[in-house]
């Protein structure tokens, strides 16, 4: 499974690159406004720091701008990936871009319907949301399992990425329903790694392995 950051924090992928463990990035209008830096720039930084998938969302609503824009976003780096939403005028776009052998990340997917559509037009990844689906007191991983099952029935070489992830249970859970990518925030990457029989362990290692074989102290 290929992990992806869900940010457009440097200092955040910069620690995560650092790990050895991170396959690319997400990114959004929410996440690039948040940073507030030009949206060219900060792809372009971003790019230099994770070698892999880096998604860039267009913001145009209309088929020929989001188009355009693909276009464009595209030249920042050959890692770029094109996100377009699951709308009318992005599956427009999506089916477009593909076309001209521009990699398409569909994002904002609720439903296996949806993903279809996404896959039939070419989509390189589809973007589903767990978390916002849990939020509405659905279950979001359901949405993962079916489109799946759905890709594997057709034989589909679109992505499953499972965004919105909110917790490691999340990345876990879209792991064992066979997505190929999970998206997270930086403080989930960080929570995989932690188990507490793991620092029990190592503490216990190191306090045996103290006792046999440090020096005593002098005087001692
Ligand atoms: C995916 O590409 C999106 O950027 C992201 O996963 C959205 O997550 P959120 O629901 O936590 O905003």
């Amino acid at each position: 499974m290929k992990f992806f950051l869900d940010t457009a924090n440097l200092d955040e992928l910069r620690k995560g690159a650092a790990w050895g463990i991170v396959d690319g990035v997400t990114t959004n209008p929410s996440l690039i406004a948040k940073e507030g830096k030009p949206l060219e720039e900060h792809i372009r930084e971003i790019c230099g720091i994770i070698d892999g998938d880096i998604s860039a969302e267009v913001v145009a609503t209309t088929s020929p701008e989001m188009i355009q824009e693909g276009r464009k976003l595209v030249k920042i780096h050959r890692n770029v990936v094109v996100k377009c939403p699951l709308t009318r005028d992005g599956i427009m776009a999506t089916k477009a871009l593909s076309s001209e052998g521009i990699r398409v990340n569909v994002t904002l997917c609720f439903s296996a319907n949806q993903a279809l559509i996404a896959a039939k037009a070419g989509a390189y990844i589809i973007s589903p949301f767990v978390g916002r689906i849990d939020d509405i007191s659905w279950t979001g991983m359901d949405l993962i399992r079916d489109i799946v099952q759905i890709y594997r029935n057709y034989g589909y070489k679109t992505q499953i990425l499972a965004a919105s992830l909110r917790g490691p249970t999340h990345v876990s859970q879209a792991a064992l329903a066979g997505s190929h990518i999970a998206t997270m925030p930086f403080k989930v990457l960080d929570m995989l790694f932690n188990h507490p029989l793991t620092d029990k362990g190592l503490e216990q290692f190191l306090k045996d392995w103290n006792k046999a074989f440090q020096p005593a102290p002098v005087g001692g």
